[in-house]
């Protein structure tokens, strides 16, 4: 499943922007929530709230699922991989976590949303949802600044899993090698000693990681439609 270069460039286009945007979009959220906290005017502390809940619903949850997602995709359509390297796992582990700390909070958000558009205004209400925002928008930039060192970085490191994969690579490369007897045979390593089975699984597994995140993600698309946002 290799990429050919103008699709890898497409993709990794794709993943930039995404991945890019969501930190600029979660820097806005942090923004209006600091406006939020520090406003004295009714009204600015209600456009602050209505639009974090706008943010978060529209361009935040969208771009953090696409981020993910073309982020799996560019993992398996180059020799990245998705499990061979410690920096693309550590990506992924940081990014999915962000991802459920953003929408365990979503219903915070929402309620910050409906606080604001209360007839008179519950300033100390207000105040400590407020706060709670603020900190989780700066932690989840602090979080997710990592996966944007590490992709720039791209730091050694293979995991078990890919130094199993290289290890018969690199010995094809090094001398010409028999084919293994039949019985010498473990499943998923083939006559030329490479592991194919093992891969295929992860990427079958990979494929419907990601068809689960895209389903999550349209369903909390049609469920915010349906709630008349
Ligand atoms: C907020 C999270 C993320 C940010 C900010 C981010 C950012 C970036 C950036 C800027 C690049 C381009 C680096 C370059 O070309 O030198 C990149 C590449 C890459 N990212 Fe991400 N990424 C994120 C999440 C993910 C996730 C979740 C995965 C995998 C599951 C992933 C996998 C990759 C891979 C494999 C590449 C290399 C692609 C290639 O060389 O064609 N990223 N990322």
């Amino acid at each position: 499943m290799k990429m050919t270069p103008g699709i890898r460039k497409f993709a990794l286009t794709a993943h930039v922007s995404t991945s890019v945007g969501l930190l600029g979009s979660i820097a806005a959220f942090f923004v209006l929530a600091l406006s939020g906290l520090n406003d004295q005017e009714t009204q600015a502390i209600r456009a602050a709230y209505l639009g974090m809940g706008l943010l978060a619903k529209f361009i935040i949850v969208p771009l953090a699922f696409a981020s993910i997602a073309t982020g799996v995709i560019q993992s398996l359509g180059t020799p990245w991989g998705l499990f061979r390297h410690y920096w693309v796992v550590a990506k992924l582990v940081l990014t999915v976590f962000a991802t459920t700390i953003l929408l365990i909070k979503l219903k915070l958000i929402g309620y910050a949303a409906s606080l604001a558009s209360a007839a008179i205004l519950p300033r100390a209400e207000l105040r400590v949802v407020g706060m709670e925002l603020a900190v989780h928008a700066a932690g989840g930039l602090l979080v997710l600044l990592v996966p944007m060192v590490l992709s720039v970085y791209k730091p050694r490191g293979l995991t078990p899993f890919g130094m199993r994969q290289q290890q018969p690579q690199r010995a094809l490369s090094e001398r010409p090698r028999p084919a293994l007897p039949r019985t010498s045979r473990s499943p998923g390593v083939s006559s030329d000693g490479t592991i194919t089975f093992t891969l295929r699984r992860m990427q079958i597994v990979a494929f419907a990681a990601t068809v689960l995140v895209l389903h999550v993600f349209v369903l909390h698309v049609m469920k915010t439609g349906l709630a008349g946002h």
